[in-house]
């Protein structure tokens, strides 16, 4: 055996033995080297397979901390073995806009929220690059910015494509309102009602609605809070049935957190390829990553031109502009259509808008200051939970972006849970919100970009104690 699988092995059984509890800080790398003569390298190398295994969580500048989805191996869907669940017919909206709805209430402390801290966003140069768009700008604008958008802000997205080795051309780039129009235009234009889309289990609200708006019907996939989607299962819908398109998060998914590796990704395209099925991928997070590298998409690995990738600048510069694109390849002109038929175009000065900023200003920059930002506050959170949280609760922390996802004792109802802390104005984002059965109805996703101050610490404890009283009945 190798000397780090040693240290591997010892660090697993001492914490399967509870001598290390979950979000414990684990010995620094220099202090285990002096306890077991093991060499930095050899030391590293065993903390990263821990890691890797989803015994033990990184965190930058801090160290290595025992994870808690191991502690509390609380399986996820304890409710139903199936790994893939069929649904003919979508009723979630009216439960979906009950939740936003009541979510804004003011004085809040919007733990269910989608949004980052809206104080994170660099408000005042954004208001200066509108300002200053709206004041230059031509008496032509409104028809220089129809569909598809802006050229400007198709370039400079196009460019972005290039910094990361993609070859995506500024006219394959759809200017959209937010991602979430450039998300269902490319599914109206690849189905017609009654056809099957894949998606995942569980996933962003926002694609079970679409789908329940153009009349789809909905293969769910059974899909891991750190592995992603099971891509056996996916092959086995796609067998079973004739499957027009998948909508999909590679990245920091929503609202799992999880990530695929480019292995995944690389698989996942050649399955889509083998059934010649479109991917809409819905990627609004990846600027959001840990670490040093970026995800890539999974559109990276397409060699067939199959995938609609989509994103937007509102998890990373600004909500409330609503603006998104959709580099579409070859479905760039029939999106433009039905983009024609429904919105006619986003609007121009906030295309001119994001231009200028984009051009203008540190874009880089501020997206290296939010990432380190969200990464500290959910760590933060992270260990705020685990102290406060009974036992029973796992919280799984994922690397990227700012959700983290809470399961329950299979027997507790987040549904009841999202009721009750409402009334006491606490919101938190309940399972039932991501999925078409009741699979994740004892889940809920608290948002963690918030900053830790006295009153989000008392939200949390309270949480703690409404659940803790659930459990006791
Ligand atoms: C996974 C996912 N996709 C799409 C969207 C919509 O993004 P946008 O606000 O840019 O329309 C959201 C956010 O609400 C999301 O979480």
């Amino acid at each position: 055996m190798a000397k780090y699988e040693t240290l591997v092995d010892q660090i697993r059984e001492q914490i399967k033995n509870n001598i290390w509890r979950v979000g414990d800080k684990l010995p620094s790398l220099r202090k285990q080297t002096e306890t077991t003569g093991m060499s930095l390298m050899t030391v590293l190398h065993a903390y990263q397979v821990l890691e890797s295994q989803g015994w033990i969580v990184s965190h930058a500048r801090s160290g290595y901390f025992v994870a808690p989805k191991i502690q509390n191996s609380n399986p996820i869907s304890k409710r139903s073995n199936a790994t893939v669940s069929k649904a003919e017919e979508i009723d979630i909206n009216d439960f979906v806009f009950d939740v936003l709805k009541a979510n804004r209430t003011p004085y809040t402390v919007d733990f269910g929220s989608v949004y980052p801290d809206p104080s994170l966003y660099p408000r005042n140069q954004v208001n200066k690059s509108l300002t200053s768009a709206v004041s230059h700008m031509p008496t032509s604008s409104a028809l220089d910015n129809l569909p598809p958008g802006n050229k400007g802000l198709r370039q400079i997205i196009a460019k972005r494509y290039a910094a990361e080795g993609m070859n995506v051309h500024p006219d394959e780039i759809v200017i959209t309102a937010g991602a979430l129009e450039a998300l269902n235009l490319s599914l109206q234009a690849v189905t017609q009602a009654g056809d099957w889309v894949v998606v995942e289990s569980p996933t962003f609200y926002g694609a079970l609605q679409s789908l329940q708006r153009l009349n789809l019907r909905a293969l769910s996939i059974r899909t891991h809070p750190t592995d992603g989607i099971d891509l056996d299962s996916l092959e086995d819908a796609l067998k079973s049935h004739t499957v027009k398109a998948c909508w999909l998060m590679t990245n920091q998914q929503n609202p799992l957190g999880c990530t695929l590796s480019n292995d995944k990704k690389a698989r996942l395209m050649a399955l889509l390829a083998e059934y010649n099925v479109y991917l809409i991928e819905d990627d609004v997070y990846s600027e959001l990553y840990y670490g040093s590298q970026k995800p890539l998409p999974a559109k990276a690995f397409d060699q067939n031109g199959m995938t609609m990738h989509c994103s937007s600048f509102s998890k990373t510069l600004v909500a409330g502009f609503r603006i998104g694109w959709v580099a579409a390849g070859k479905m760039a002109l029939p999106i433009q259509k039905l983009q024609m038929m429904s919105t006619l175009s986003a609007s121009a000065p906030i295309q001119l808008a994001l231009e200028k900023y984009l051009s203008a200003r540190n874009y880089e920059n501020h997206l290296r200051q939010l990432r380190r930002k969200l990464e500290q506050r959910k760590f933060a959170v992270w260990q705020m939970l685990c102290a406060e949280m009974p036992a029973s609760v796992n919280i799984n922390y994922s690397e990227g972006g700012y959700f983290l996802w809470i399961e329950l004792p299979d027997h507790v109802d987040a549904t009841v849970l999202y009721q009750q802390a409402s009334k006491e104005n606490i919101s938190i984002a309940p399972g039932r919100m991501f999925s078409l059965n009741n699979e994740f109805d004892h889940c809920f996703r608290l948002n963690s970009s918030f900053e830790c101050s006295l009153i989000q610490e008392r939200a949390i404890k309270r949480l703690a104690e409404l659940i803790q009283k659930m459990l006791e009945q």
